[in-house]
């Protein structure tokens, strides 16, 4: 079989589980790898044997591959996608797409500008329980969304803001949890129950000495009236995650590991008014869907896709201008918290650049960096 060759950008963390993923697909060959930092270059080229590159622009150029992935720090992913699309390159960029809206803008313009696929590391949307979700919702089952919950907790130690001098820093990364940790439950909460219209946030940093937040608390809005809570944190150690979509015909409950539908017996807006009863209940049934699955994560599946995506035009499992909606989602919780007011979706381009020009200026160099790459566990086990 004809096979996509692959080039990975940034190979310190993440990236180096991509080359093994690369690796190990049939649709797929690992021709070369680039980290700006020479010695992990080096070092990573040498165990897959490949060449290796400290110049993303050299490597893409170099004619060695026909597709990029990307899993450097967030900043550059939409520089080095575009310079990857100009050169006739396919890229998979690793999530978020980028730090800011208007650079996601022009990612996904460029991507469609020169006709080249471009997909995101949002490996998430392959696990069988949203798969099934998303099959429930999408059969209308649900109804007209009218309230929505989403949340998400997580847990970093001072330990691991620490490893890298990027992390949690206005210039570095671009933000806290809301950008590293939360895209993924953003991606799968906004496919599934749209994006709101307004956002009102509280961030804050609640337990870490870092400079952005380490939790978030919201109040959504959505174009047909409904509302929603949405929170995320890296302060608290105990889950499950948590999300909840209640339609006028059904309700649609996603914790940990299990996915419960109940089913309504009539529409709550025409039950509520008929039911002439005074302590009339709604009856409905209650189907609980508990997935188990063996695959060990949705990263090679992604890329799996990417290839076959250009190989043979199959459908993309996540299409690049979906990577807009949690950027979207992200800016409008920082932008709300950090002025304190309810902010409108899409958010204002350049109240957003203004706002990141401001909070990267007063960024400050981390006093305490011990560094240590390490790809984020949690992604690797399951
Ligand atoms: N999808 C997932 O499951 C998942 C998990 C972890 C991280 N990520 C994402 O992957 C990205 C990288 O995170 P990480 O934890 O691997 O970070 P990391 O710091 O461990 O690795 C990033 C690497 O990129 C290199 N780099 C930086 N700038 C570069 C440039 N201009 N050109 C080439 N290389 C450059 C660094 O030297 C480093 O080796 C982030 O965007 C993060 O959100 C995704």
């Amino acid at each position: 079989m004809e096979k996509i060759r692959i080039g990975v950008i940034g190979v310190g963390g993440m990236g180096s589980a991509h080359c093994r993923s690369v690796k190990s697909l049939s649709e797929t060959e690992l021709t070369c790898v680039c980290d700006i930092n020479e010695e992990v270059a080096k070092s990573r080229g040498e165990e897959f044997g490949v060449k290796y590159f400290s110049d993303y622009k050299e490597m893409i150029k170099s004619g060695l591959c026909d597709a990029v992935i990307i899993a450097t720090p967030h900043w550059i992913h939409p520089e080095i996608a575009i310079f990857a699309f100009e050169n006739g390159l396919h890229v998979l960029s690793e999530k978020p797409i980028a730090v800011r809206v208007s650079d996601a803008d022009k990612m996904i313009e460029a991507s469609k500008k020169h006709k080249k696929i471009f997909t995101i590391m949002f490996q998430r949307r392959t696990e069988p329980l949203f798969k099934k979700a998303y099959e429930i919702v999408k059969s209308g089952a649900v109804g007209e969304i009218q309230k929505t919950v989403c949340i998400d907790p997580w847990y970093r130690t001072q330990a691991y803001y620490n490893s890298a001098g990027w992390r949690a820093t206005w210039i570095g990364e671009g933000g806290g949890v809301l950008i590293n940790q939360a895209p993924h439950a953003i991606d799968l909460f906004t496919l599934l129950g749209g994006l709101p219209k307004k956002i009102y946030a509280k961030t804050r940093t609640k337990f870490h000495d870092i400079e952005v937040e380490d939790e978030v608390s919201a109040l959504l809005e959505y174009e047909n009236g409904a509302w929603g809570y949405y929170y995320t944190s890296t302060c608290e150690p105990v889950g499950p995650f948590h999300m909840e979509f209640t339609g006028d015909k059904g309700k649609l409950v996603i914790r940990g590991n299990t996915l419960t539908f109940y089913s309504f017996e009539y529409p709550i807006s025409e039950s509520i008014v008929k039911e002439e009863s005074m302590w009339g209940s709604l009856a409905y049934t209650e189907e609980k869907i508990e997935i188990t699955s063996n695959i060990k994560t949705g990263h090679a599946a992604i890329i799996r896709n990417f290839a076959r995506a250009i190989l043979f035009g199959e459908n993309l499992i996540v299409k690049g201008e979906e990577g807009l909606n949690s950027v979207e989602f992200i800016n409008a919780c920082i932008l709300s918290g950090k002025k304190n007011k309810l902010v409108e979706l899409p958010v204002n381009r350049k109240e957003y650049d203004d706002l990141m020009e401001e909070l990267k200026r007063s960024s400050k160099p981390k006093k305490i960096i011990k560094e240590e790459r390490i790809t984020d566990p949690t992604f690797l086990k399951k």
